[in-house]
């Protein structure tokens, strides 16, 4: 089994690599001065089973670079291809909600498909909707239980707060764990402004509570700082954040003003807040497969 991490895993790449006592192929990448993408493999891999691992982020790049890989192993002459996509972006765009809209999780599914991946792996997708486009086969793996098992024993009387409607079963599985309560805020956002509205659905009560804020995807902050207004209004004795993907940006700075104590993300996207990994997760699910 060969592990190519592409450019937006280079680090988690490796650390799936050695957990799994697999060999790690490197690629050689630079940037053209217009900003175009080079991809080189350091050396030959036969005709070897390969997993590509690439986050999404930054988007665009690292998707160009992906379809040049895939490309590339194809052309090689390469066994089975398994690509494991921590962070799915555009899975927000999974239908169309304005007419002439485009679907773009649709659009990267026909061209992963192009290149006949086996298997698609993704971590906490934003709706498991946008995983239907695919021919492959799809796992989305879950890091409710790595986010619970941080905060266990951490907080002092729990809650849980999902701060939009979506997430639910993300809620519920981190509280279970917690042993404590949860709910979820309702979200409604301008498909034409993109502003975002959250309100309260039934009245809940956090006197002396910690809450713990959990979400897929941090980008700008806006959808969390709307959390923390409305707990900070319920006297949250303290507020904690942990997100799956977090977009590298401001908002962990501006989260953080906003009054909460603590915020911290997986590894899906490498940032200065990853206190969490998700290699062991997906060397788990990699190695199920019979390579
Ligand atoms: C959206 O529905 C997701 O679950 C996140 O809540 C959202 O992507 C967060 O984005 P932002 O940080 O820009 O509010």
């Amino acid at each position: 089994m060969l592990i190519i991490p592409g450019t937006s895993s280079k680090e988690l790449g490796k650390k799936i690599a050695d957990l799994l006592k697999a060999k790690l192929i490197e690629i050689e990448h630079k940037n053209f001065p217009d900003g175009e993408s080079y991809i080189r493999l350091k050396e030959r891999i036969g005709r070897d089973d390969v997993i590509i691992v690439q986050t999404l982020y930054p988007q665009n790049n690292s998707l160009i670079e992906l379809f040049f890989l895939l490309d590339l192993v194809r052309e090689l002459g390469t066994g089975k291809v398994t690509l494991v996509i921590p962070y799915f972006a555009y899975a927000r765009q999974h239908r169309r909600y304005l007419e002439f809209e485009v679907i773009s999780a649709k659009t990267i599914a026909k061209i992963i498909d192009f290149f006949n991946v086996e298997k698609v792996i993704v971590i906490d997708v934003h709706d498991k909707a946008a995983l239907k486009f695919f021919r492959a086969k799809t796992v989305n793996l879950t890091t409710s239980l790595t986010i619970a098992n941080y905060y266990k024993n951490k907080l002092k009387n729990p809650f849980v707060l999902i701060p939009d409607q979506e997430r639910k079963e993300f809620g519920k599985n981190i509280a279970k764990v917690l042993g404590c309560d949860y709910t979820w805020l309702k979200k409604y956002r301008d498909r034409i402004t993109g502003k975002i509205k959250t309100k309260i659905w039934k009245d809940f009560d956090l006197k002396e509570r910690e809450v713990l804020i959990a979400d897929d995807i941090i980008s700008t902050g806006e959808t969390v700082m709307n959390a923390i207004e409305i707990l900070k209004k319920k006297n949250a004795k303290s507020i904690f954040v942990a997100c799956v993907h977090y977009i590298p940006s401001k908002a962990y700075e501006k989260i953080i003003k906003a009054g909460a104590k603590e915020i911290i993300a997986t590894n899906s996207i490498q940032s200065e807040i990853s206190k969490l990994d998700v290699a062991p997760l997906i060397a788990k699910e990699l190695s199920k497969e019979k390579f």
